[in-house]
């Protein structure tokens, strides 16, 4: 797959696969292209050359309501939870719904509560996201993305900017979350290798618009590639230049 805004190409010739049913954390350096790509899985980019698969659906040879169709099937959490502080938590939430379902309040009135219990936040739903402390926010982020039961959930650097015991706690949340829905696939972008080994069945590095590496963690942690070894072990010195 490759993808150019202007003359800068950022994805060149990246090709991979998303396994179904685990926990792929995709790794990488700052503009490197992974928001890129998560853009490209779910639809919401297209790429210049090279193809996207849900399934065995060719993302864009859909007609425009089969692919809004598809892109709900697929969750979403925000770096910065993105949440609309002119409403509550519990609207917040509802947004999806109300704006796709179809469904009856009272009905979205379930799901939401369920998909706010899910995350220990049904005490908050009446709160506006400013009166929330930032591991609240990200609980508020995902139980939105989660209120219309995806089959894939896909989180942006979702510890990037906190303290290392919140880092951990949303790292949990992750996993919990992940165990606690049967069959649902997990992307997590991010560039924490700590939380990758924490989290990750399995590990992809993008480097220059490429895979550069894939494998479960353990590999990643025992590699002896050069390129591999400086991104784990933040390196100054390596293949990777420093501008
Ligand atoms: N919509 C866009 N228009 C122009 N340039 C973009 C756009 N989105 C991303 N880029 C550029 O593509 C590169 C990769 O971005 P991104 O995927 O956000 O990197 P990261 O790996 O940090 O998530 C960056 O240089 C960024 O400036
Ligand atoms: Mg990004």
């Amino acid at each position: 797959m490759r993808k150019a805004f202007g003359r800068f190409q950022v994805l060149d010739g990246l090709d991979m696969e998303i396994p179904r049913g685990r926990i792929t954390v995709i790794i990488g350096r700052s503009g490197t292209g992974k928001s890129v790509t998560l853009k490209h899985a779910m639809g919401l980019m297209s790429p210049d050359e090279g193809q996207v698969f849900v399934g065995d659906r060719d993302i864009w040879r859909l007609g425009g309501a089969e692919r809004r169709k598809l892109r709900l099937r697929f969750g979403m959490v925000f770096q910065n939870a993105a949440l609309f502080d002119s409403m509550s938590v519990f609207d917040n939430v509802a947004f999806v719904l109300r704006e796709h379902s179809g469904l009856a309040e009272e009905q979205i009135h379930a799901r939401v509560r369920a998909a706010l219990s899910d995350v220990g936040l049904l005490f908050a739903a009446d709160k506006n996201p400013s009166e929330l402390s930032g591991g609240m926010r990200k609980r508020a982020g995902l139980a939105r993305a989660l209120v219309h039961t995806p089959e894939i959930l896909l989180y942006d650097e979702p510890t990037t900017g906190l303290d290392p015991i919140l880092t951990a706690a949303v790292d949990k949340l992750i996993v919990d979350t992940h165990r606690a829905h049967p069959g649902l696939t997990t992307l997590v972008v991010s560039h924490d290798m700590q939380a990758c080994f924490r989290i990750a069945d399995h590990v992809v590095m993008l480097h220059e618009g490429r895979k550069a590496a894939e494998g479960p963690p353990s590999w990643f942690q025992s590699t002896e590639d050069a390129l591999v070894r400086q991104f784990v072990e933040g390196r100054l010195d390596g293949p990777m230049t420093v501008e």
